[in-house]
């Protein structure tokens, strides 16, 4: 068997294609067009994505969308929004587009309607956290709440996290959010020691209900709350979970009537949408929530209907493919010029690896082309200061991703400027470099013919050049809203996600199942016990690892027991 797309007519036309460009600089693209940026930038749902700073032709993008045509793009995400199994490994739906299905249309899963229950999730969110922010929700003592504190872990994590964090804008004075996923106690001691139980209201969020983190998270912070307000009763009034396990969140303790319900048809990391948004709505309130759902609402049908040479996710989407499959570029960097956005590279990091981190195709056949890019990042003026260096001067090729708000959220005079400039600076430095010619005139070399004092410093000034010299050449996306709302903000995210959808069909991939995070977890349930017994060498201990691992216990058990 070999179904393999790098096996097809378009995938070795690309190839060669490559090879033509390979040499080609971006700064001969502008100077030999002067509508680039009109050629290749696209408006919609609120966002300029210019993507004329990358290597690629007019020619290329009709490759990539030969190439999207033969993985047979639009049938997929025809699939994905009538809510068949596209999750082929775990026999599931992808439906996070219901969630935000601000139509309301009819999506059916197993021949079941799903909005109805949707829209009683939302009813129910909204009811609750109306009672928590109005402070008619009271804890144990009968005093309202001043603090929620999320635990969860991944999907149940890092989406609330990035949106509460990006939409503090929106947060009421009398509120805190906090975000305990570490098992190391120091995270949740670290909050704990921050917080007054009797206006502390903690929301476990875990869609199985079985993460090691979170249950030890969950039951630590409810034994302080226990030992802290002297009535385990006090639970009820400060514990609420997130989960699609009712039998297991009662079997914690937690009151069903205190639950909140997702189903199997939303992936953790596709989750935010969901009741796992719970914090996100106590944050920013559910009018507000809704704004972020139609944001991504909005997207969704322009992912679905948009033609390809429009459509945002696909064409992000499909440059991503480019450079990962054919110029072996092996990671991405997501680099925001809005400092509400400091969480969303971590946020993309889960999104994009943990769904594209695949090395076999949906059919189980081995893949014989890098997949997944790596993701990494940091608000752009920071990064400018610490890693830029390596994206202006390194060996490697780095695609980027500048989000850029026109405004900010606090206006402090000169700070917006000093944004916009550095950031539009740096897209066009990274296109342009500086090249030899272009150094050697700002360094100003003097003639050689020149007195001998000169012709020193004509000589220093040469040997600086070659660390002067910046080969340009990096390709960037740019991506401009004008400020950061609940409505951008779920624009924003569904594009990742549908972009991240695009790469998964061009590589015949399931984005959808995340089994590399088994074998960690099975290994570390082995492990357990033997960090848990007293002995050193432990009689009980009957698996043996490798010497290295028995190594490193044994260090680790000395220090433990004394
Ligand atoms: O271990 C990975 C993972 O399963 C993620 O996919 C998920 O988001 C996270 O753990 C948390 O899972 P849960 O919500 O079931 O606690």
């Amino acid at each position: 068997m070999n179904n393999l797309i790098s096996h097809t007519k378009i995938w070795n036309t690309l190839k060669t294609h490559q090879q033509s460009l390979a040499q080609i600089h971006m700064r001969d693209l502008f100077a030999s067009d002067s509508q680039r940026f009109e050629r290749f930038s696209v408006e919609a749902c609120d966002l300029l994505l210019d993507y004329s700073k990358n290597r690629l032709t007019t020619e290329t993008l009709t490759l990539l969308q030969q190439l999207a045509t033969t993985a047979k793009l639009q049938k997929w995400i025809a699939r994905m929004f009538q809510g068949e199994k596209v999750n082929n490994t775990e026999q599931r739906a992808a439906l996070h587009i219901a969630l935000r299905n601000r139509s309301n249309t009819s999506i059916l899963v197993d021949g079941k309607e799903v909005m109805p229950e949707v829209n009683m999730i939302l009813a129910k969110m909204r009811q609750f956290s109306e009672s928590v922010r109005s402070g008619e929700w009271r804890g144990y003592t009968g005093k309202p709440i001043k603090s929620i504190v999320n635990i969860g872990i991944g999907g149940s994590d890092l989406g609330p996290a990035m949106v509460t964090r990006a939409l503090k804008a929106y947060h009421p004075p009398h509120l805190r959010a906090y975000f305990v996923s570490n098992a190391d106690g120091t995270h949740l001691g670290e909050t704990l020691t921050e917080l007054d139980p009797e206006t502390t209201l903690f929301i476990v969020a875990s869609k199985t209900f079985t993460t090691q983190e979170t249950l030890l998270n969950a039951r630590s912070a409810r034994q302080w709350l226990i030992n802290k307000l002297g009535d385990e009763k006090a639970v009820a009034k400060h514990f609420v979970a997130v989960s699609t396990a009712k039998q297991k969140v009662t079997e914690f303790g937690i009151d069903p009537a205190n639950m909140f319900e997702f189903w199997d048809w939303v992936g953790g990391r596709y989750s935010l949408w969901s009741a796992i948004g719970l914090p996100i709505v106590v944050m920013i309130g559910m009018d507000n929530f809704e704004q972020l759902l139609s944001g991504a609402h909005q997207l969704d049908k322009h992912f679905e209907t948009a033609p390809f040479d429009k459509n945002l996710p696909v064409l992000m989407g499909l440059i991503s493919v480019w450079y990962s499959s054919f110029f072996n570029a092996t990671t991405e960097a997501i680099l925001p010029y809005d400092y509400t956005l400091e969480l969303f590279p971590a946020y993309l990091q889960q999104l994009v690896m943990e769904s594209l981190g695949k090395q076999v195709t949906r059919e189980g056949e081995n893949v014989d082309y890098p997949t997944c890019p790596i993701i990494w990042g940091a608000p752009g003026n920071n990064g400018q200061h610490a890693f830029y260096q390596l994206l202006h001067q390194g060996t490697l090729m780095i695609p980027t991703d500048f989000i850029i708000a026109i405004f900010s959220q606090h206006n402090f005079p000169g700070h917006q400027e000093a944004v916009l400039s550095n950031a539009l600076a740096q897209t066009y430095a990274l296109m342009m470099g500086r090249n030899p010619e272009e150094t050697q005139a700002l360094l100003k070399i003097p003639n050689p013919s020149l007195p001998q004092c000169e012709i020193e410093k004509s000589e220093k000034l040469t040997q600086q050049l070659p660390h002067r010299v910046f080969p340009g050449n990096q390709p960037s996306n740019t991506l401009i809203y004008k400020k950061l709302t609940p409505k951008i903000l779920g624009t924003l995210i569904a594009l990742y996600e549908h972009k991240v959808f695009v790469q998964s069909v061009c590589w015949g991939i399931n984005p959808f199942d995340q089994w590399g995070v088994e074998l960690g977890k099975q290994v570390a349930g082995t492990l357990l016990p033997t960090l848990c017994s007293e002995q050193e060498k432990d009689a009980h201990h009957t698996i043996k690892h490798d010497p290295s691992t028995e190594g490193l216990l044994n260090y680790i058990k000395a220090y433990r027991h004394g």
